[in-house]
């Protein structure tokens, strides 16, 4: 083996089957050039859910508590602002955001083989940022997904209660049973992208060239049939939960096994409590991540830990998703009431 390709491989020997504390974006330059398999990750949406999710420049703007309206309002700080917003900088964000994504996401580029899929989960104000700065850095969109969660809060304050605190009774009336908000968010997107081969190849030269880029239906079948675009999981029983966007093993294990081999690398550069990291190891596919924040790290560790010694019960499944039924599903008593 050349000096070279020997060099190549220990750069990724660094970081392979272990989350490294610290930035992606500064640690994704080292690692080796078209070497990752599959590109997964539970990314921060820039929807302000806490201070890791503020992805913008935006000083001015009354985020995460630092609005008078805010203050003291620690339920107010995480359901964020008025999509309005509340200064000419907050519609900004949005841009801002995407050009986030863009500084990463070009650099992941030069990381992935040819062929190679990536799932990107976000949401569903901001995934079209995500799918232009994907695409802008050279990505393919194939798909975009919905992950269906078992079930959602329906957070939508009532009119008639806000006019009746300013005493408008009669309006209050007029506005009864209307509300401010969204629907019960019950689904997340997740965009599929493609690394582009090369031009004038086929799809089958590049599987046998790089083994990446086709789906093993074969083991993804659920009930016998083929699986739809539609993906309905939800934790299992034991499931231990220690991040505010984590994502069940079950999905992540799922969308792993659909577009990869045993052996194979699996890269989330945002990796919060290490989803992906207990599912590739439960997969037996090698994974390398990064986590910005020290108690996130931290807590990762520890369900690694957990899930090399097999000591943890998160890595006993204890209930099957119904991916194709989705009108007869029925969550468990439990997860119903939330
Ligand atoms: C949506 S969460 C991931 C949750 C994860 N899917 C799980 O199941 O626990 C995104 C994570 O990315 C981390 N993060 C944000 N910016 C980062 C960066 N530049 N480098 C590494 N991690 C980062 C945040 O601290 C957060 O834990």
């Amino acid at each position: 083996m050349d000096f070279l390709v020997w060099d190549e491989i220990k750069m990724n020997e660094k970081y392979l089957n272990r989350i490294t504390f610290g930035d992606c974006i500064d640690n994704i330059p080292h690692l080796t050039d078209d070497s990752i398999d599959l590109f997964l990750s539970d990314i921060p949406y820039g929807i302000n859910l806490d201070d890791w999710d503020v992805l913008h420049n935006n000083t001015n703007s009354a985020l995460l508590g630092k609005s008078p309206a805010q203050e003291g309002k620690t339920g107010f700080k995480r359901r964020g602002k008025p999509i309005n917003g509340w200064s000419q900088a907050d519609r900004n964000i949005g841009m801002e955001y995407q050009e986030w994504c863009n500084n990463w996401a070009s650099k992941v580029y030069q990381k992935m083989k040819k062929g190679s899929f990536l799932f990107v989960f976000g949401a569903r104000r901001t995934i079209h940022r995500v799918i232009n700065a994907f695409e802008d850095s050279g990505f393919l969109l194939k798909d975009t997904m919905a992950w269906k969660k078992p079930s959602a809060h329906h957070r939508a304050q009532r009119v008639s209660i806000v006019l009746e605190r300013r005493g408008l009774t009669e309006e209050a009336k007029k506005w009864d049973g209307w509300r401010l908000g969204n629907l019960a968010p019950i689904w997340e997107p997740i965009a599929w992208f493609m690394k582009p081969y090369k031009i004038g190849g086929t799809i089958t030269d590049n599987i046998l060239e790089n083994e990446v880029g086709a789906m093993n239906i074969g083991e993804c079948k659920l009930n016998g049939s083929c699986p739809t675009n539609l993906l309905q999981f939800g934790f299992r029983r034991n499931e231990k939960r220690t991040h505010e966007a984590q994502k069940p093993l079950d999905l992540i294990e799922y969308l792993i096994k659909l577009t990869t081999r045993e052996e194979q690398i699996v890269l989330d550069p945002f990796m919060g409590s290490g989803t992906t990291a207990i599912a590739a190891i439960n997969m037996n596919r090698k994974f390398i991540g990064f986590e910005i924040n020290q108690d996130f790290y931290e807590k990762s560790l520890l369900r690694i830990e957990e899930a090399e010694s097999k000591s943890g019960l998160e890595c006993l499944p204890v209930f099957q998703q119904t991916l194709f039924n989705a009108n007869d599903y029925n969550p468990p008593a439990k997860e119903r009431g939330k």
